[in-house]
């Protein structure tokens, strides 16, 4: 199947960065918000990205250009009816995930794949609540998305071969280098990094060394680019406990459960970056 016209629900942090690099990959991208500011502000923060890699040299200015030009947002579904392949990353809540792909499968044409950028539900749920369950996989992208190179794409019991290998052929085609992975919550890349995430807050909450040493020691004695501390800030900490609470109702299993202090942080609103505080504080823009 030949993809043409991309459709990505959702222009938050994720949703807009997989619309950007679907634009800048050629596709036509249609953007779905459920209000015209924050279809705007998915624009401003894409414009702000282009701009970003222009001044990197990662991109031209008249090819910056030309991925603003294929890309719009709306407010309706039903502009998204004659997409080849829907990429949705909208809040984490199953409910309503499973009423927009059930108001999907009535609009778009029945060739239509769907896609779920989610980071810990299951696929096969949201799957079960269309006709196309066969036509549906996940497709897990990282965050900064125009700059990780990874996408999980995700296959159900229920997805056909066509389908993944159309969807895995599609990520790459995005520039990424993806791997295979099951519909296991938190397929392979959360299971061991929210273990880990969560295993930092602990050690931070027994006192076996500051916010600032912990990050230096995985930084400097393991060479990852942001210490478990700065990367959950980065990620966000209200997203971190979310994810761990569906993997520890998935596995039950002491590692994915969210400990105390994180909780608290999260109920303080100290949520990271995106609110100014989490483990570090992030005045003047920094
Ligand atoms: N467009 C294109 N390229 C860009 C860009 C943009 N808007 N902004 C930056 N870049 C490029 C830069 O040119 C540079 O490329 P180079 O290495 O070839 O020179 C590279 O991206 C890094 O950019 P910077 O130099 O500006 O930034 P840093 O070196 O400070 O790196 C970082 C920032 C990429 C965020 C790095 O700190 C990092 O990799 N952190 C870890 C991020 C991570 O682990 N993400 C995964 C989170 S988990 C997740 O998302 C899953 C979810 O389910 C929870």
């Amino acid at each position: 199947m030949t993809i043409r016209k991309v459709g990505v629900l959702g222009a938050g942090l994720m949703g807009s960065g997989i619309a950007e690099v679907a634009a800048k990959s050629g596709y036509e991208t249609v953007v779905r918000e459920v209000s015209d500011e924050l279809g705007r502000k998915g624009l401003s923060r894409i414009e702000g990205s282009l701009a970003k890699a222009v001044e990197k040299k990662k991109l031209a200015p008249e090819e910056r250009d030309a991925a603003r030009g294929r890309l719009s947002t709306t407010t309706n579904l039903s502009d998204l009816a004659g997409c080849d392949i829907l990429v949705e990353a909208i809040i984490e809540n199953l409910d309503l995930k499973k009423e927009t792909y059930r108001e999907l499968d009535r609009l778009c044409k029945p060739e239509t794949i769907f896609c779920s950028n989610t980071s810990s539900l299951t696929i096969t749920e949201m799957s079960a609540a269309t006709s196309r369950a066969d036509r549906f996989a996940g497709l897990h992208f990282f965050n900064p998305v125009p700059v990780m190179k990874l996408v999980e794409v995700v296959r159900t019991i229920a997805t056909s071969e066509e389908t993944f290998e159309t969807v895995f052929q599609f990520a790459t085609s995005l520039g990424k280098d993806p791997i295979r992975a099951r519909d296991n919550s938190g397929f392979v890349v959360n299971r061991l990094l929210v273990p880990y995430l969560l295993d930092a807050v602990r050690a931070l909450e027994e006192g076996v060394g500051t916010a600032e040493d912990i990050d230096k020691g995985m930084e400097l004695g393991c060479g990852h680019p942001m210490g478990p501390l700065k990367l959950l800030d980065f990620v966000g900490l209200d997203t971190t406990y979310y994810i761990a609470q569906i993997m520890f109702d998935e596995y039950r299993e002491k590692r994915f459960a969210p400990p105390p202090l994180l909780k608290r942080m999260v109920l303080a609103g100290r949520l990271g970056r995106k609110s100014g505080r989490g483990f570090y504080e992030y005045g003047g823009g920094k």
